[in-house]
Protein backbone atom coordinates (compact mmCIF):
# COMPACT_ATOMS: atom_id res chain seq x y z
CA UNK A 1 0.00 0.00 0.00
CA UNK A 2 1.66 3.50 -1.04
CA UNK A 3 1.08 6.32 1.32
CA UNK A 4 2.84 8.86 3.34
CA UNK A 5 4.24 7.02 6.34
CA UNK A 6 5.56 8.80 9.47
CA UNK A 7 8.17 7.16 11.55
CA UNK A 8 7.79 6.62 15.46
CA UNK A 9 10.92 8.86 15.31
CA UNK A 10 9.80 11.67 12.99
CA UNK A 11 6.23 12.21 14.90
CA UNK A 12 8.01 12.59 18.39
CA UNK A 13 10.34 15.12 16.64
CA UNK A 14 7.17 17.38 14.98
CA UNK A 15 5.23 16.69 18.52
CA UNK A 16 8.20 18.73 20.21
CA UNK A 17 9.02 21.36 17.91
CA UNK A 18 4.89 21.68 17.82
CA UNK A 19 4.99 21.74 21.51
CA UNK A 20 7.66 24.29 21.53
CA UNK A 21 6.00 26.39 18.84
CA UNK A 22 3.09 26.47 21.03
CA UNK A 23 5.03 27.86 24.05
CA UNK A 24 6.78 30.29 22.27
CA UNK A 25 3.64 31.73 20.69
CA UNK A 26 1.59 31.52 24.14
CA UNK A 27 4.73 33.21 26.11
CA UNK A 28 5.00 36.12 22.81
CA UNK A 29 1.06 36.57 23.14
CA UNK A 30 1.64 36.94 27.23
CA UNK A 31 4.09 38.88 26.52
CA UNK A 32 1.96 41.36 24.00
CA UNK A 33 -0.95 41.31 26.23
CA UNK A 34 1.04 42.29 29.36
CA UNK A 35 2.78 44.98 27.14
CA UNK A 36 -0.56 46.09 25.66
CA UNK A 37 -2.06 46.25 28.91
CA UNK A 38 0.50 48.51 30.35
CA UNK A 39 0.62 50.76 27.68
CA UNK A 40 -3.30 50.99 27.30
CA UNK A 41 -2.97 51.94 31.07
CA UNK A 42 -0.38 54.50 30.01
CA UNK A 43 -2.77 55.79 28.03
CA UNK A 44 -6.02 55.85 30.35
CA UNK A 45 -3.74 57.71 32.84
CA UNK A 46 -2.43 59.93 29.76
CA UNK A 47 -6.15 60.44 28.72
CA UNK A 48 -7.46 61.10 32.41
CA UNK A 49 -4.87 63.49 32.76
CA UNK A 50 -5.45 65.27 29.42
CA UNK A 51 -9.26 65.06 30.62
CA UNK A 52 -8.90 66.82 33.89
CA UNK A 53 -6.17 69.69 32.13
CA UNK A 54 -9.19 70.49 29.56
CA UNK A 55 -11.68 70.82 32.73
CA UNK A 56 -9.42 72.93 34.09
CA UNK A 57 -8.81 74.91 31.50
CA UNK A 58 -12.65 75.13 30.56
CA UNK A 59 -12.85 76.42 34.52
CA UNK A 60 -10.37 78.78 33.78
CA UNK A 61 -12.05 80.24 30.35
CA UNK A 62 -15.43 80.35 31.77
CA UNK A 63 -14.66 82.10 34.81
CA UNK A 64 -11.87 84.43 32.91
CA UNK A 65 -15.33 85.06 30.74
CA UNK A 66 -17.09 85.75 33.60
CA UNK A 67 -14.53 87.91 34.93
CA UNK A 68 -14.09 89.92 31.60
CA UNK A 69 -17.54 90.33 31.54
CA UNK A 70 -18.20 91.55 35.16
CA UNK A 71 -14.90 94.06 33.97
CA UNK A 72 -16.92 95.37 31.35
CA UNK A 73 -20.36 95.58 32.60
CA UNK A 74 -18.52 97.22 35.54
CA UNK A 75 -16.68 99.49 32.73
CA UNK A 76 -19.62 100.25 30.96
CA UNK A 77 -21.19 101.36 34.36
CA UNK A 78 -18.50 103.44 35.34
CA UNK A 79 -18.61 104.89 31.40
CA UNK A 80 -22.28 105.34 31.34
CA UNK A 81 -22.49 107.32 34.60
CA UNK A 82 -22.75 110.77 34.55
CA UNK A 83 -19.73 112.54 34.99
CA UNK A 84 -20.73 115.75 37.34
CA UNK A 85 -23.83 117.03 38.66
CA UNK A 86 -23.65 119.91 35.62
CA UNK A 87 -23.28 117.67 32.62
CA UNK A 88 -25.51 114.78 32.59
CA UNK A 89 -24.51 112.87 29.85
CA UNK A 90 -24.16 109.18 29.10
CA UNK A 91 -21.14 107.79 26.87
CA UNK A 92 -21.43 104.83 24.03
CA UNK A 93 -18.13 104.08 22.00
CA UNK A 94 -19.71 105.21 19.03
CA UNK A 95 -17.66 107.66 17.21
CA UNK A 96 -17.72 107.99 13.03
CA UNK A 97 -16.79 105.15 10.75
CA UNK A 98 -16.11 107.49 7.17
CA UNK A 99 -16.93 110.78 6.12
CA UNK A 100 -18.96 112.04 2.71
CA UNK A 101 -17.59 113.91 0.16
CA UNK A 102 -20.67 115.21 -1.56
CA UNK A 103 -21.99 117.47 -4.94
CA UNK A 104 -23.03 119.60 -1.51
CA UNK A 105 -20.63 122.11 -0.84
CA UNK A 106 -22.73 123.57 2.33
CA UNK A 107 -26.07 123.19 3.61
CA UNK A 108 -27.85 125.54 1.17
CA UNK A 109 -29.34 123.97 -1.81
CA UNK A 110 -29.05 120.52 0.04
CA UNK A 111 -32.38 118.58 -0.67
CA UNK A 112 -34.88 118.63 2.25
CA UNK A 113 -35.08 114.67 1.83
CA UNK A 114 -33.46 111.53 0.51
CA UNK A 115 -34.03 110.92 -3.41
CA UNK A 116 -35.40 114.03 -4.68
CA UNK A 117 -32.52 114.86 -6.85
CA UNK A 118 -31.46 111.23 -8.14
CA UNK A 119 -28.64 113.01 -9.65
CA UNK A 120 -26.66 114.26 -6.32
CA UNK A 121 -24.15 111.79 -5.84
CA UNK A 122 -21.28 111.36 -2.73
CA UNK A 123 -18.41 109.47 -1.72
CA UNK A 124 -18.68 107.64 1.46
CA UNK A 125 -14.77 106.91 2.50
CA UNK A 126 -14.62 104.55 5.26
CA UNK A 127 -12.02 104.90 7.88
CA UNK A 128 -9.71 102.00 7.05
CA UNK A 129 -8.62 102.18 11.03
CA UNK A 130 -11.69 101.57 11.93
CA UNK A 131 -13.75 100.11 9.14
CA UNK A 132 -11.47 97.17 7.02
CA UNK A 133 -12.90 97.27 3.58
CA UNK A 134 -13.95 93.20 3.95
CA UNK A 135 -16.78 95.18 5.75
CA UNK A 136 -18.30 95.98 3.01
CA UNK A 137 -18.36 92.60 1.40
CA UNK A 138 -21.92 92.39 0.39
CA UNK A 139 -23.03 95.89 0.50
CA UNK A 140 -23.06 96.30 -3.59
CA UNK A 141 -25.60 93.72 -3.84
CA UNK A 142 -28.38 95.69 -2.41
CA UNK A 143 -29.73 98.81 -4.28
CA UNK A 144 -30.17 101.16 -1.39
CA UNK A 145 -29.17 101.84 2.04
CA UNK A 146 -29.77 103.85 4.80
CA UNK A 147 -27.05 106.17 6.74
CA UNK A 148 -26.90 107.22 10.27
CA UNK A 149 -24.58 110.35 10.16
CA UNK A 150 -24.52 113.57 12.44
CA UNK A 151 -25.59 117.01 12.06
CA UNK A 152 -22.08 118.48 12.31
CA UNK A 153 -23.03 121.53 10.81
CA UNK A 154 -25.88 122.95 13.36
CA UNK A 155 -24.59 125.91 14.78
CA UNK A 156 -26.54 124.98 18.39
CA UNK A 157 -24.40 121.89 18.97
CA UNK A 158 -22.68 123.40 22.13
CA UNK A 159 -26.12 123.62 23.71
CA UNK A 160 -26.14 119.58 23.65
CA UNK A 161 -23.65 119.67 25.94
CA UNK A 162 -25.27 121.41 28.78
CA UNK A 163 -27.65 120.70 31.41
CA UNK A 164 -30.56 119.91 29.58
CA UNK A 165 -32.81 123.04 31.71
CA UNK A 166 -29.87 125.47 30.50
CA UNK A 167 -30.08 124.25 27.16
CA UNK A 168 -32.83 126.32 25.79
CA UNK A 169 -33.54 123.62 23.65
CA UNK A 170 -36.61 123.72 21.44
CA UNK A 171 -39.08 121.59 21.67
CA UNK A 172 -40.99 122.95 18.69
CA UNK A 173 -39.77 123.77 14.92
CA UNK A 174 -40.84 125.77 12.45
CA UNK A 175 -42.04 123.73 9.17
CA UNK A 176 -41.80 125.12 5.80
CA UNK A 177 -44.42 122.91 4.41
CA UNK A 178 -46.63 124.66 6.92
CA UNK A 179 -45.84 128.28 5.83
CA UNK A 180 -44.01 128.70 9.75
CA UNK A 181 -46.35 126.80 11.45
CA UNK A 182 -44.42 124.36 14.01
CA UNK A 183 -44.39 121.22 14.96
CA UNK A 184 -43.31 118.91 18.11
CA UNK A 185 -39.66 118.22 16.92
CA UNK A 186 -40.15 114.14 16.60
CA UNK A 187 -42.85 115.03 14.34
CA UNK A 188 -40.38 116.48 11.87
CA UNK A 189 -37.00 115.58 10.84
CA UNK A 190 -35.45 118.86 11.60
CA UNK A 191 -31.14 118.65 12.44
CA UNK A 192 -32.18 120.54 15.98
CA UNK A 193 -32.79 117.44 18.00
CA UNK A 194 -31.74 116.16 21.44
CA UNK A 195 -29.48 113.90 19.70
CA UNK A 196 -28.49 115.00 16.77
CA UNK A 197 -28.41 112.00 14.69
CA UNK A 198 -29.83 112.47 11.23
CA UNK A 199 -31.00 109.05 9.19
CA UNK A 200 -31.13 109.02 4.91
CA UNK A 201 -31.74 106.45 2.29
CA UNK A 202 -29.09 106.52 -0.54
CA UNK A 203 -28.95 104.69 -3.98
CA UNK A 204 -25.91 102.21 -3.76
CA UNK A 205 -23.97 102.88 -6.94
CA UNK A 206 -20.93 100.93 -6.29
CA UNK A 207 -18.23 99.66 -4.03
CA UNK A 208 -14.64 100.13 -4.00
CA UNK A 209 -11.86 99.11 -1.55
CA UNK A 210 -12.77 101.56 1.24
CA UNK A 211 -15.30 103.65 -0.67
CA UNK A 212 -18.94 103.98 -1.49
CA UNK A 213 -20.71 105.68 -4.20
CA UNK A 214 -23.86 106.99 -3.59
CA UNK A 215 -26.73 108.91 -5.22
CA UNK A 216 -29.57 110.95 -4.57
CA UNK A 217 -28.28 111.99 -1.47
CA UNK A 218 -29.17 114.97 1.40
CA UNK A 219 -26.18 115.01 2.74
CA UNK A 220 -23.87 117.90 2.91
CA UNK A 221 -19.70 117.77 2.15
CA UNK A 222 -18.02 116.66 4.93
CA UNK A 223 -20.91 115.28 7.50
CA UNK A 224 -19.83 112.54 9.37
CA UNK A 225 -21.47 108.80 9.10
CA UNK A 226 -22.07 106.74 12.19
CA UNK A 227 -23.77 103.66 10.32
CA UNK A 228 -24.58 101.91 7.30
CA UNK A 229 -27.16 99.47 6.83
CA UNK A 230 -28.63 97.76 4.12
CA UNK A 231 -32.34 98.57 3.08
CA UNK A 232 -34.43 95.82 2.70
CA UNK A 233 -38.18 96.51 1.22
CA UNK A 234 -39.76 93.53 2.75
CA UNK A 235 -39.47 94.89 6.27
CA UNK A 236 -38.42 98.46 5.71
CA UNK A 237 -41.26 100.24 3.59
CA UNK A 238 -44.48 100.11 5.01
CA UNK A 239 -47.78 100.23 2.36
CA UNK A 240 -50.41 100.97 4.36
CA UNK A 241 -47.99 103.77 6.33
CA UNK A 242 -49.60 107.10 7.40
CA UNK A 243 -48.06 110.35 7.32
CA UNK A 244 -50.36 113.85 8.47
CA UNK A 245 -52.01 116.08 6.08
CA UNK A 246 -49.31 118.84 6.00
CA UNK A 247 -46.93 116.06 4.44
CA UNK A 248 -49.57 115.11 1.73
CA UNK A 249 -49.01 118.68 -0.03
CA UNK A 250 -46.19 117.52 -2.31
CA UNK A 251 -45.94 120.24 -4.87
CA UNK A 252 -45.17 123.30 -2.53
CA UNK A 253 -41.58 123.58 -2.78
CA UNK A 254 -41.28 122.91 -6.33
CA UNK A 255 -40.24 125.44 -9.04
CA UNK A 256 -42.56 126.33 -11.89
CA UNK A 257 -39.00 126.05 -14.30
CA UNK A 258 -35.38 125.83 -14.54
CA UNK A 259 -33.56 127.60 -17.90
CA UNK A 260 -29.94 128.74 -18.21
CA UNK A 261 -28.63 131.93 -19.23
CA UNK A 262 -27.41 132.09 -23.01
CA UNK A 263 -23.50 132.57 -21.21
CA UNK A 264 -24.12 129.87 -19.24
CA UNK A 265 -22.72 127.42 -20.82
CA UNK A 266 -19.18 128.62 -21.78
CA UNK A 267 -18.90 129.76 -18.39
CA UNK A 268 -19.53 126.33 -17.09
CA UNK A 269 -17.31 125.19 -19.83
CA UNK A 270 -14.23 128.01 -18.47
CA UNK A 271 -14.36 126.38 -14.94
CA UNK A 272 -14.48 123.09 -15.58
CA UNK A 273 -10.73 121.98 -16.05
CA UNK A 274 -10.41 123.13 -12.25
CA UNK A 275 -13.87 121.96 -11.24
CA UNK A 276 -13.25 118.14 -12.97
CA UNK A 277 -10.40 117.39 -10.87
CA UNK A 278 -12.76 116.79 -7.33
CA UNK A 279 -16.27 116.19 -9.85
CA UNK A 280 -18.18 113.55 -9.76
CA UNK A 281 -19.86 113.88 -12.85
CA UNK A 282 -18.37 113.03 -16.48
CA UNK A 283 -19.17 116.71 -18.25
CA UNK A 284 -20.13 119.81 -18.04
CA UNK A 285 -23.23 118.35 -19.57
CA UNK A 286 -24.14 116.21 -16.56
CA UNK A 287 -23.47 118.77 -14.24
CA UNK A 288 -25.66 121.48 -15.35
CA UNK A 289 -28.11 118.59 -15.29
CA UNK A 290 -26.86 118.22 -11.83
CA UNK A 291 -27.60 122.23 -11.22
CA UNK A 292 -31.53 121.48 -12.92
CA UNK A 293 -32.32 119.05 -10.83
CA UNK A 294 -31.28 120.76 -7.74
CA UNK A 295 -32.87 123.97 -8.59
CA UNK A 296 -36.46 121.97 -9.61
CA UNK A 297 -37.05 122.30 -6.14
CA UNK A 298 -37.00 125.97 -4.04
CA UNK A 299 -34.14 125.83 -1.94
CA UNK A 300 -35.12 129.30 -0.25
CA UNK A 301 -35.80 129.48 3.04
CA UNK A 302 -39.30 131.32 4.18
CA UNK A 303 -38.42 134.17 4.85
CA UNK A 304 -36.57 134.57 1.91
CA UNK A 305 -40.07 133.07 -0.29
CA UNK A 306 -42.38 134.97 1.73
CA UNK A 307 -40.40 138.64 1.74
CA UNK A 308 -37.39 138.43 -0.72
CA UNK A 309 -36.25 142.06 0.32
CA UNK A 310 -36.12 141.89 3.85
CA UNK A 311 -33.54 139.17 3.11
CA UNK A 312 -31.24 141.59 1.51
CA UNK A 313 -30.40 143.87 5.05
CA UNK A 314 -29.24 140.19 6.35
CA UNK A 315 -25.22 139.97 6.60
CA UNK A 316 -23.84 137.04 4.34
CA UNK A 317 -23.06 134.83 7.12
CA UNK A 318 -24.15 131.02 8.51
CA UNK A 319 -25.43 131.87 11.55
CA UNK A 320 -29.06 130.83 12.36
CA UNK A 321 -31.68 134.02 12.31
CA UNK A 322 -33.04 133.98 15.71
CA UNK A 323 -33.39 131.41 18.19
CA UNK A 324 -36.15 129.30 16.11
CA UNK A 325 -35.46 126.83 13.78
CA UNK A 326 -36.57 127.85 10.24
CA UNK A 327 -36.90 124.01 8.50
CA UNK A 328 -37.85 120.50 8.60
CA UNK A 329 -35.46 117.37 7.10
CA UNK A 330 -32.17 118.49 6.16
CA UNK A 331 -28.88 119.91 7.42
CA UNK A 332 -30.12 123.26 5.51
CA UNK A 333 -30.37 124.74 8.86
CA UNK A 334 -31.98 128.16 8.30
CA UNK A 335 -31.83 127.13 4.23
CA UNK A 336 -30.14 130.06 4.06
CA UNK A 337 -28.73 131.47 0.66
CA UNK A 338 -26.41 134.02 -0.17
CA UNK A 339 -27.56 137.15 -1.94
CA UNK A 340 -25.68 140.19 -3.27
CA UNK A 341 -28.11 143.00 -4.48
CA UNK A 342 -27.11 144.41 -7.92
CA UNK A 343 -26.44 147.38 -9.50
CA UNK A 344 -29.88 147.31 -11.18
CA UNK A 345 -32.74 150.19 -10.32
CA UNK A 346 -34.87 147.19 -10.49
CA UNK A 347 -34.85 146.22 -7.02
CA UNK A 348 -36.82 143.26 -7.79
CA UNK A 349 -33.56 141.62 -9.10
CA UNK A 350 -32.40 139.08 -6.24
CA UNK A 351 -29.91 137.13 -7.84
CA UNK A 352 -28.73 133.80 -5.12
CA UNK A 353 -25.77 131.74 -4.81
CA UNK A 354 -25.51 127.89 -4.48
CA UNK A 355 -22.20 125.69 -4.30
CA UNK A 356 -22.22 122.74 -5.82
CA UNK A 357 -19.39 121.01 -6.40
CA UNK A 358 -17.20 123.89 -4.86
CA UNK A 359 -18.95 125.81 -7.75
CA UNK A 360 -20.36 129.01 -7.21
CA UNK A 361 -23.81 129.47 -9.26
CA UNK A 362 -25.77 132.43 -9.43
CA UNK A 363 -29.64 132.30 -10.45
CA UNK A 364 -32.43 134.10 -10.02
CA UNK A 365 -36.26 133.39 -9.86
CA UNK A 366 -39.27 135.40 -11.16
CA UNK A 367 -42.60 136.22 -9.21
CA UNK A 368 -44.34 133.37 -11.56
CA UNK A 369 -41.60 130.85 -9.99
CA UNK A 370 -39.65 130.34 -13.20
CA UNK A 371 -35.27 130.06 -12.06
CA UNK A 372 -32.74 131.52 -14.42
CA UNK A 373 -29.76 130.15 -14.15
CA UNK A 374 -27.17 133.28 -14.04
CA UNK A 375 -23.17 132.35 -14.63
CA UNK A 376 -20.86 129.96 -12.76
CA UNK A 377 -17.42 130.57 -11.23
CA UNK A 378 -15.25 128.93 -9.73
CA UNK A 379 -15.70 129.01 -5.65
CA UNK A 380 -12.94 130.46 -3.79
CA UNK A 381 -13.45 129.10 -0.41
CA UNK A 382 -14.23 126.00 -1.20
CA UNK A 383 -10.97 125.15 -3.66
CA UNK A 384 -9.28 122.63 -1.22
CA UNK A 385 -11.85 120.28 0.42
CA UNK A 386 -9.98 116.97 0.48
CA UNK A 387 -11.88 114.92 -2.00
CA UNK A 388 -10.21 111.75 -2.38
CA UNK A 389 -11.75 110.26 -5.19
CA UNK A 390 -13.59 111.63 -8.67
CA UNK A 391 -15.75 110.73 -11.43
CA UNK A 392 -12.80 108.80 -12.69
CA UNK A 393 -12.26 106.67 -10.03
CA UNK A 394 -15.73 105.38 -10.70
CA UNK A 395 -16.21 105.74 -14.40
CA UNK A 396 -15.93 101.90 -14.92
CA UNK A 397 -18.28 101.11 -12.10
CA UNK A 398 -20.91 103.60 -13.07
CA UNK A 399 -22.26 102.08 -16.56
C1 LIG B 1 -9.84 107.29 11.74
O1 LIG B 1 -10.07 106.71 13.00
C2 LIG B 1 -9.01 106.86 13.90
C3 LIG B 1 -9.33 106.06 15.15
O2 LIG B 1 -10.61 106.35 15.63
C4 LIG B 1 -8.80 108.34 14.18
O3 LIG B 1 -7.72 108.52 15.05
C5 LIG B 1 -8.52 109.07 12.87
O4 LIG B 1 -8.43 110.46 13.09
C6 LIG B 1 -9.63 108.79 11.87
N1 LIG B 1 -9.27 109.34 10.57
C7 LIG B 1 -10.07 110.17 9.91
C8 LIG B 1 -9.57 110.59 8.57
O5 LIG B 1 -11.15 110.52 10.34
C1 LIG C 1 -32.51 134.06 21.87
O1 LIG C 1 -31.26 133.61 22.37
C2 LIG C 1 -30.57 134.59 23.14
C3 LIG C 1 -29.24 134.01 23.55
O2 LIG C 1 -28.66 133.30 22.49
C4 LIG C 1 -31.42 134.98 24.35
O3 LIG C 1 -30.77 136.02 25.08
C5 LIG C 1 -32.78 135.45 23.90
O4 LIG C 1 -33.60 135.70 25.02
C6 LIG C 1 -33.44 134.42 23.00
N1 LIG C 1 -34.69 134.94 22.48
C7 LIG C 1 -35.81 134.24 22.45
C8 LIG C 1 -36.97 134.88 21.82
O5 LIG C 1 -35.87 133.07 22.87
C1 LIG D 1 -19.69 135.28 -14.97
O1 LIG D 1 -18.68 135.04 -13.99
C2 LIG D 1 -17.37 135.29 -14.44
C3 LIG D 1 -16.44 134.81 -13.34
O2 LIG D 1 -16.80 135.30 -12.09
C4 LIG D 1 -17.24 136.79 -14.75
O3 LIG D 1 -15.93 137.05 -15.22
C5 LIG D 1 -18.25 137.16 -15.80
O4 LIG D 1 -18.22 138.56 -16.02
C6 LIG D 1 -19.65 136.76 -15.37
N1 LIG D 1 -20.59 136.97 -16.47
C7 LIG D 1 -21.76 137.63 -16.32
C8 LIG D 1 -22.60 137.75 -17.52
O5 LIG D 1 -22.11 138.08 -15.24
C1 LIG E 1 -20.21 133.44 -4.91
O1 LIG E 1 -20.16 134.56 -5.80
C2 LIG E 1 -20.65 135.78 -5.24
C3 LIG E 1 -20.61 136.86 -6.31
O2 LIG E 1 -20.08 136.43 -7.50
C4 LIG E 1 -19.83 136.14 -4.04
O3 LIG E 1 -20.37 137.33 -3.45
C5 LIG E 1 -19.87 135.03 -3.03
O4 LIG E 1 -19.01 135.33 -1.93
C6 LIG E 1 -19.40 133.74 -3.67
N1 LIG E 1 -19.51 132.66 -2.69
C7 LIG E 1 -18.55 131.76 -2.51
C8 LIG E 1 -18.79 130.80 -1.39
O5 LIG E 1 -17.55 131.70 -3.17
C1 LIG F 1 -5.79 125.88 0.17
O1 LIG F 1 -4.66 125.65 -0.68
C2 LIG F 1 -3.76 126.75 -0.74
C3 LIG F 1 -2.64 126.38 -1.71
O2 LIG F 1 -3.16 125.80 -2.88
C4 LIG F 1 -3.22 127.08 0.63
O3 LIG F 1 -2.39 128.22 0.57
C5 LIG F 1 -4.38 127.35 1.60
O4 LIG F 1 -3.89 127.54 2.91
C6 LIG F 1 -5.35 126.19 1.58
N1 LIG F 1 -6.53 126.53 2.40
C7 LIG F 1 -7.00 125.73 3.34
C8 LIG F 1 -8.19 126.23 4.07
O5 LIG F 1 -6.49 124.64 3.61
Amino acid sequence: MKGIFISEANGLRLGITLTVTFAVISISTAISAYVFKRKSNALNSKIRELEASLKSSIDKCVSERQGRIRAQQALRKELTQPKSENLKLTYYPMSPIGTIHSCFSTRNGTPRQPLLVPLARASLVFNTTRVPPASLEGLAEYSHCWILYVFHLNTDLEKLWKNPSQSGFKAKVRVPRLKGGKMGVFATRSPHRPCPIGLTVAKVEAVHENMMLLSGVDLVDGTPVLDVKPYVPYCDSIKEAAVPNWLMVDNLLTVASVSFSGEFTSALENCWTIAEKKSLYASPGEFQSLIKQVLSWDIRSLSQRNRPHDALSKKENDEPLANTSDVDEHQDETAFVHESEQNSPNSMEVIYHLILDGLNISYKIDQDGNVIVENVSNSAVLDNSSNSCNYLTWKDKLQ
